[in-house]
């Protein structure tokens, strides 16, 4: 079996990197699919939230696996998670350098979260620019959006100038991201879980950009 790795960079910190990476993750588990999550960002951000998911209850974990990697180990653990997994995740920590690289080459998707700000939008383009060298599809996916307001109206339209391939769906600005992370869970996992939708979404349009390019 090869499972197909889907790399989650973006320069800007608190962009929603291991956001999307955890609730991605989940999202495709949903879907039937084991997932391995690795984490390359030594802040460990993802590896936190993975030990107090499997401290949660045993069973939460079943069909999931964790690594940390460095940033030169990565081809090696990723080819090694996606012989027994159908979906590998990496999170990365927020830089566009040439350490960056390794993780990207090993990507079928590059997931690229842009938290509705120009600042952010800014900083895309360096993980654009590298994904592009190494060949690689990316999808822009927008995060903490706020319907109706002028600046999220702004960088959709600036983003969309920017050529990049974007994502319909995306993920609002709700506190529930933040919540569920520190126990161990994904948004959708919380009671009445309001982002239960536009996760479902996400996942969907993103399975459907793996299986279609
Ligand atoms: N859609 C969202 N709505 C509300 N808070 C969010 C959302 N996405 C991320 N956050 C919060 O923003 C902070 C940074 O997110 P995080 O995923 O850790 O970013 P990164 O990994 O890129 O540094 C965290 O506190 C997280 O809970
Ligand atoms: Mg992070």
């Amino acid at each position: 079996m090869t499972g197909q790795v889907i790399t989650v960079a973006q320069q800007k910190g608190g962009s929603g990197k291991t956001t999307m990476a955890v609730n991605l993750g989940l999202g495709f588990h949903q879907m039937g699919k084991s997932v391995a999550f690795v984490d390359l960002d030594p802040q460990g951000s993802l590896g936190r939230w993975f030990m107090t998911r499997a401290d949660t209850a045993p069973d939460k974990i079943e069909n999931m696996e964790f690594a940390t990697s460095s940033a030169w180990g990565i081809s090696y653990e990723v080819r090694k998670l996606s012989d027994s997994y159908d979906i590998v995740i990496v999170d990365t920590p927020p830089k566009a350098d040439s350490d960056l690289r390794p993780a990207l080459r090993v990507a079928d998707l590059v997931v690229v979260p842009v938290a509705v700000s120009h600042v952010d939008l800014w900083a895309t383009e360096g993980v654009l620019d590298l994904a592009q060298r190494e060949n690689r599809d990316t999808l822009l996916v927008m995060n903490r959006t706020r319907a109706g307001t002028r600046l999220g109206a702004e960088v959709a339209q600036a983003a969309e100038q920017m050529q990049a391939r974007i994502a319909k769906s995306g993920l609002a600005n709700r506190v529930v991201y933040a919540e569920s992370l520190g126990l161990g869970l994904g948004a959708a996992e919380m009671p009445r879980g309001p982002a239960r939708d536009e996760l479902s979404s996400l996942t969907a349009e993103v399975a459907e950009v793996l299986a279609n390019g």
